[in-house]
């Protein structure tokens, strides 16, 4: 067998997989639900779609990347040779291609907003120019690909210096740096006066707000949160040493990864209402009302700067594991060098991913262009977060259960009975076998327009 590359320290697998967890949702997604759909109270749901699903998956897809030591096509075909179990693997390969196609746009985005926030293009800036800036640069034909092409660049040369080199040494130093910006601009915002405003939107319960598309969002989002659904983990955890921890890593993972969205949260809603603005979600509160907002305050320049760069980082982590579900696919079952395999998917993803970043507002060059009523850039976004990953989610916790069973499942979790986690391990169990795959099933027809309550 070859010598596959991994992780070498449980601090690398923790910040290589927190790394994925972190991304642009914890920046323009979990906060902007959170305050609109009741605070505290969205923070409760949120939880127990974690909990329920969004874990209980991680934790499936950690032992069967780590028991079969392979990508996802190759660890199903491993595990249940001679049936179709491994289309999981390229339903996962289908869907992280499809999510690279948009993000790493929006990345590109981010990449380019670093600098225009340090040449000073913000200073001051009325709403009316942030819009026109943005509006500039998705409309151009030619600056959003450039900036998707660098995007893949950066990506790609980590993911070929490989799997400890890359991926484990850029998160090792990447993730503290990312937290330390964060805390910045969280004493910056939590400052200034009236940011008591921003942390009651953020917080405040109102249970009268927690309707039935509520949880449907708040379980997409802990889907997408937590990169689950698409062999993601399946790659990183068939990278995890034997004494690993799986239970307490997707724990620890799950935490931190809500401590990055809440101290997100913190850095953008007080400044927004100190100044008197609305909040806004997606590429609008990123790019329009966050440049604005910062530039009002003091060094706000340096600090619009300081929040792109985290965001950046945190879009970079997270694509890193992306790309890396394709690559594993290619050089494991396709005996593909991996230079040429990591070439190969970015040029794909170049070629495909400019109708998406072109395609992103009604107003950009593609963006006139509709599939069943969406944009390039939603139809990816859809067709991913909305279709592959709950599939993927539901028929992964089935295969845990049926496929695997119950006696394998114990011996991976309790890496054969070292680590004294029985009562763990039983409630997990019951969790993936009765609990995880009903909510799925359930939220899954409901958001599709099959079942409606
Ligand atoms: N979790 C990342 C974010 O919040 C996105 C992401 C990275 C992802 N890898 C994934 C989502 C795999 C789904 C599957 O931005």
């Amino acid at each position: 067998m070859q010598n596959r590359d991994k992780f070498t320290t449980s601090r690398g697998v923790m910040t290589a997989t927190l790394g994925s967890a972190v991304g642009l949702g914890n920046i323009w997604k979990f906060p902007y639900f959170t305050g609109k759909n009741g605070g505290a109270a969205f923070i409760i749901i949120y939880l127990i779609c974690v909990v329920l699903a969004g874990l209980p998956v991680m934790i499936s897809e950690f032992v069967i990347g780590r028991r079969a030591n392979s990508n996802p096509v190759g660890a199903f075909k491993k595990l249940a040779p001679g049936t179709a179990w491994h289309a999981i693997g390229y339903s996962g390969i289908a869907a992280s291609f499809l999510i690279m196609l948009f993000y790493t746009g929006v990345a590109g985005w981010v990449y380019s907003y670093i600098f225009r926030a340090i040449s000073g293009n913000f200073i001051n800036a009325s709403p009316e120019i942030t819009r026109e800036v943005f509006g500039k640069l998705i409309t151009s034909s030619y600056e959003p690909i450039i900036w998707q092409i660098i995007v893949l660049v950066v990506v790609s040369s980590i993911i070929i210096a490989g799997v400890q080199k890359g991926i484990e040494r850029m998160t090792k130093a990447l993730m503290p740096l990312l937290f330390v910006l964060l805390l910045l601009c969280d004493i910056r915002a939590l400052t200034l006066p009236g940011a008591l405003n921003g942390v009651e939107f953020l917080f405040k319960p109102d249970f009268t707000k927690l309707t039935r598309e509520v949880v449907i969002i708040a379980l997409g989002l802990a889907f997408f949160k937590l990169s689950v659904g698409m062999g993601t983990m399946v790659t990183y955890g068939s990278y995890f040493d034997k004494t690993q921890n799986l239970p307490g890593t997707a724990v620890k993972v799950a935490l931190s990864d809500i401590l990055v969205s809440m101290m997100a949260g913190l850095a953008i809603f007080p400044a927004v209402f100190a100044f008197g603005f609305e909040p806004d979600a997606g590429p609008g509160l990123l790019f329009i009302t966050i440049p604005m907002v910062f530039s009002k305050m003091p060094l706000g320049n340096i600090l619009l700067a300081i929040f792109f760069l985290l965001t950046a980082i945190a879009a970079t982590t997270a694509m890193m594991s992306l790309l890396e579900v394709p690559v594993a696919y290619l050089v494991e079952e396709k005996g593909c060098p991996r230079t040429k395999a990591t070439l190969m998917s970015a040029a794909t993803i170049a070629l495909l991913g400019s109708t998406a970043s072109l395609s992103a507002d009604t107003g950009s060059l593609l963006g006139g262009i509709k599939i069943f009523g969406k944009t390039f850039f939603d139809l990816y976004d859809y067709i991913s977060s909305n279709i592959l990953m709950p599939m993927g989610g539901l028929f992964t916790v089935i295969f845990i259960v049926w496929v695997l069973g119950k006696t394998n499942l114990e011996r991976e979790l309790s890496n054969n009975g070292r680590l004294n986690n029985e009562s763990v391990v039983n409630l997990f169990y019951i969790i993936v076998k009765y609990i995880s795959p009903l909510l799925i099933i359930l939220i899954f027809l409901d958001s599709i327009g099959i079942l409606k309550f």
